[in-house]
């Protein structure tokens, strides 16, 4: 595991020079989601996969930049899923994004996720790792050090609710109401690895991206964003749930599937399970 983090900390620092310094234009390419790629997505994506290859317990990976699973080496234990950047249309807008990391054994699906990393780019480069517990480092000096581990609060105050509001199913729309009318605060950069550090920093609050009229199963990819922090989420003391079950119960038929989701400490989880249990 230890040479894993090794290669993402490589990968993490080669990316923040590509981020700074990269074109951050489209591609001419779509990846398996539809989305159209950015230059920088592409470029993030080759830089992972250099590094990959070149450890020895690395068995296979699959990236959200690519159609299908990449077999590494034979004799490697560890499966990797990746989203190698995350949020890249606000790098042209100079807001945060980030690289994360679901790390799996035996196959890609929920029950097999044994560690999650993810990688935060903004002022300053942070990576968390969610192994037995969450750990935070810094890059300083080319070298990330430890800084603290990560806790959250049974209750927050934050509330980061995703997607398309005129899309939002009425009874989400009423708890989302509810939960502003008491008293939590609006954060919401529309990057998921800067919007959920941010609440598992501050203490706790919900993130929230539901099933809508446009994509019922959500927009966020469930091995390569949403398993990896239901992982992080878990083991700092919160909940990851796609309304109804914990995302680490959700079934995986294709790598590409989507679930909705909805990351936080355990008040607001519970909230949330109450008002979905009355919507089947
Ligand atoms: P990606 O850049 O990999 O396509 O993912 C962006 C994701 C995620 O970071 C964020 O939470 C979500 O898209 C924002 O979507 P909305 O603008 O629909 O809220
Ligand atoms: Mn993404
Ligand atoms: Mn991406």
């Amino acid at each position: 595991m230890q040479e894993i983090i090794e290669a993402i900390k490589e990968s993490a620092i080669k990316i923040k020079h590509l981020i700074q310094t990269g074109d951050t234009g489209k591609s001419e390419q779509e990846n398996s989601t539809g989305d159209t790629q950015l230059k920088l997505d592409i470029a993030s994506d080759e830089i992972i996969e250099e590094i990959f290859k070149k450890v020895p317990s690395i068995k296979a990976i699959v990236s959200e930049e690519q159609d299908s699973i990449v077999n590494l080496n034979e004799n490697g234990q560890y499966l990797i899923a990746y989203d190698p950047l995350d949020g890249s249309s606000l790098v042209d807008v100079n807001l945060s994004v980030g690289s994360i990391f679901g790390i799996y054994k035996n196959e890609f699906n929920a029950k097999n996720i044994i560690a999650s990393v993810y990688v935060v780019f903004g002022p300053r480069v942070e990576m968390v790792t969610a192994i037995d517990d969450v750990k935070m480092y810094r890059l300083q000096n080319g070298e990330f050090k430890f800084i603290q581990n990560i806790v959250l609060n049974e209750k927050g105050k934050l509330n980061a609710p995703g997607s398309t509001q005129n899309c939002w199913a009425p009874f989400h729309k009423e708890m989302i109401d509810d939960i502003f009318n008491d008293g939590y605060r609006l954060r919401y950069s529309g990057g998921m690895v800067p919007d959920l550090h941010q609440i598992l920093l501050k203490g706790g609050g919900l993130f929230s991206y539901p099933g809508t009229t446009d994509r019922p199963k959500g927009k966020l990819r469930q091995l390569f964003e949403v398993f990896p922090f239901a992982y992080v989420y878990e083991k700092a003391n919160g909940a990851a749930i796609d309304g109804h079950k914990r995302v680490l119960e959700v079934e995986t038929t294709h790598i590409h599937d989507t679930t909705p989701c909805f990351f936080g400490s355990k008040t607001e989880i519970n909230r949330v399970l109450e008002v979905y249990s009355k919507h089947a």
